[in-house]
């Protein structure tokens, strides 16, 4: 297996082979993809069909003088063959077939191709792109993919962490289902093992009433719980080396044997649970619920889609441990080492436990476990691990190992991508992970309020205004628009940004209707519907569209504007190959802009007809493609705002 570092805290594993259709980087869509096939046919015409798939290099062109796109194909590919790059460019521009696309091609500098799109193919790309699917190409795949996203601890409130988890997971799983993609969202809860046992021998000796408890009285029982299992051997042994006195050393061997004490009975309460004891699985149950509760209205707050169907956590998994750990063994992956069983790895000295010498399992084993469960049983050929990056060495050895032991194919064969997206830290104004004033970590469910509350003020500011558009209306109605740019903020200043970066958590910059915002974007949706509607149209509240109609593309503005709207359907491909939600926000802030531009340039509700129609048919598939963009990122988009 090869490992990929892409930065510091984002890796790839990626199978060592794998067969063509299975490629990701093959799917592209849009009009890039149909440039791409023409040159690719007139370059293996060219230099023979001999070739591996040669790569055309279409890449939009840096300046609209020299046309909208351009083939780099002749510099990269003339010395290979013992050409010059101009004379190669001369030879793929006859072969070329660009008819019903674009106008004659141009050769520029040492090999440049320039290709510049006819009007008419315009008008009539972006008319198939309006009555089709806004220019999603389907993947039509055999498998599955799994994202495993949110990750919540059972007696634990969630925290900043558990935003990124969920939300970029979120979007992932949005992309990849537009795509046709048959996908399983993954919560992959702690819900098993000796912290939830202490956390309930704890609820037990107090005898807490389980099925009125909160989740903040459970978080601390929890910690209570943990605090009470601690130690302080290395205390002790100062105590004694300082001559501290026997009161002091009495009392922290009072406190150690109580802390050992302790977590015996955890452990029994855990042997008991494993068993199956019927109360103690009731009341595990309980907590659990408890627990659920709020990520469940959390998700509906952060408009996510989460739910008890994806959630399968650790103890999912509890009756495949002993065989995860017998078939390492019979493979010869594993090895014992005091009593513990281990995997090790060819190229590092750490390795990896998987049972521990009392016979317990870890973390690791579960997640061997969910591996095979997800690749072969639920049949995906990439499972993506939304992650904190802290645990890339936790997913790097899990990985190999599967991909030692043959974890990583389907059932039939086909090779899996393993990959652990890890995501940076959510930081306060003074660059550390975001804490309370008091120093304890913010709550997920606080932070939301937060910003709620700052998306409500904003939307009523701008609401006094008599030119508003959402001036005069109802309370109520302020209060939607508040809340659903609120969580935009949030959750677009999280998904623009690379997933592995720490960012500051700013909600003035966040909320602002300006910039690179998420509530920007809601604004020029909102703004577009309220111009279709002063042309007296009805416009459909979802992204249906509001009519066919003839294209024509003649001004600059109307051109840039055409070209961007046709890129939607390859920026979508680029989200789901390269896991980057970012691609998806930089998009839809440059068609944003490139609508500002248009309208700025180009009158509609005065044009003359036919231009007027053609004009507000663009209006309105700019419309639709920032609702669909949106609704990929899990933003709402108000109409009115
Ligand atoms: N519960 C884990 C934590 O809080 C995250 C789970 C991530 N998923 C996994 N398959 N390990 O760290």
């Amino acid at each position: 297996m090869e490992y990929c570092v892409e930065t510091e805290l984002r890796y790839r594993a990626r199978p060592m082979s794998r067969s063509p259709k299975n490629v990701h980087s093959e799917e592209a869509a849009g009009i890039e993809a149909a440039l791409a096939v023409r040159f690719r046919r007139a370059i293996l015409e060219v230099l023979g069909s001999g070739q591996e798939s040669p790569d055309p290099q279409i890449r939009t062109s840096g300046d609209p003088k020299h046309g909208d796109f351009q083939s780099n194909a002749a510099m990269a590919l003339a010395k290979a063959h013992g050409l010059k790059p101009r004379e190669l460019a001369e030879r793929i521009v006859a072969a070329v077939d660009v008819s019903g696309l674009a106008g004659p091609l141009e050769i520029a500098g040492p090999g440049f191709i320039n290709i510049r799109l006819d009007a008419a193919a315009l008008g009539e790309l972006l008319a198939s792109m309006a009555t089709g699917d806004l220019g999603v190409v389907p993947q039509v795949r055999p498998h599955g993919v799994t994202i495993d996203l949110c990750g919540v601890n059972v007696a634990k409130q969630m925290h900043v962490g558990h935003l990124r988890a969920t939300i970029i997971g979120d979007c992932l799983a949005r992309v990849f289902a537009r795509l046709g993609r048959r996908v399983h969202r993954e919560n992959h809860l702690g819900d098993w093992g000796l912290p939830i046992a202490m956390t309930l021998a704890a609820l037990r000796t107090a005898r807490v009433n389980l099925d009125r408890i909160t989740l903040a009285d459970l978080n601390a029982a929890y910690r209570r719980a943990q605090a009470a299992g601690q130690s302080d051997e290395k205390g002790l042994a100062a105590a004694r080396a300082l001559h501290s006195g026997p009161h002091r050393i009495a009392e922290l061997e009072a406190q150690n044997d109580a802390a050992l004490a302790w977590i015996d009975e955890a452990k029994s309460t855990l042997l008991r649970l494993q068993a199956g004891d019927a109360e103690l699985v009731r009341d595990w149950k309980k907590i659990i619920d408890c627990t659920m509760r709020e990520v469940f209205e959390t998700a509906v707050v952060l408009n996510v889609i989460l739910g008890p169907e994806h959630s399968r956590g650790e103890s999912f998994y509890r009756d495949r441990l002993a065989t995860v750990v017998e078939d390492f063994m019979e493979a010869g992956l594993a090895t014992e080492d005091a009593g513990a069983i281990v995997v090790k790895f060819p190229d590092r000295e750490r390795p990896m436990l998987i049972r521990k010498s009392d016979g317990g399992f870890l973390y690791a084993t579960t997640d061997l476990a969910a591996v095979r469960f997800r690749v072969q049983e639920l049949d995906s050929d990439r499972v993506v691990y939304v992650v904190d990056a802290r645990q890339r060495d936790h997913f790097k050895d899990v990985f190999e190992a599967c991909h030692m032991i043959g974890w990583d194919r389907t059932a039939d064969g086909e090779p899996s991508e393993l990959v652990h997206l890890g995501f940076g830290a959510v930081l306060g104004a003074d660059k550390r992970p975001l804490k309370t004033r008091s120093g304890e970590n913010v709550t997920l469910v606080s932070l939301l309020a937060e910003a709620v509350a700052r998306g409500e003020q904003e939307v009523r500011s701008r609401a006094a205004d008599a030119e508003s558009a959402t001036h005069g209306l109802s309370d109520m109605e302020l209060h939607a628009i508040g809340r659903a740019v609120g969580i935009a903020a949030v959750k677009y200043a999280d998904l623009s940004l690379d997933v592995a970066r720490d960012y500051v958590f700013d909600l003035d910059r966040m909320v602002s209707f300006q910039g690179d915002t998420g509530p920007y974007i809601q604004y020029a949706h909102a703004r577009i519907r309220s111009i279709l509607e002063k042309a007296g149209i009805e416009v459909p509240f979802e992204g249906a569209a509001i009519g066919s109609a003839t294209f024509t593309i003649a001004e600059p503005g109307e051109r840039d504007l055409a070209l961007t709207l046709l890129a939607y359907g390859g920026v979508v491909a680029e989200v789901a190959r390269t896991l980057e939600p970012s691609r998806l926000c930089a998009y839809l802030q440059r068609l944003a802009n490139a609508f500002n531009g248009f309208y700025h340039d180009c009158p509609v509700l005065r044009a003359a007809e036919p231009v007027r129609s053609s004009r507000l048919a663009l209006c309105d598939l700019a419309r639709r493609v920032l609702h669909d963009g949106l609704s990929l990122l899990g933003v709402e988009a108000p109409p009115r705002m």
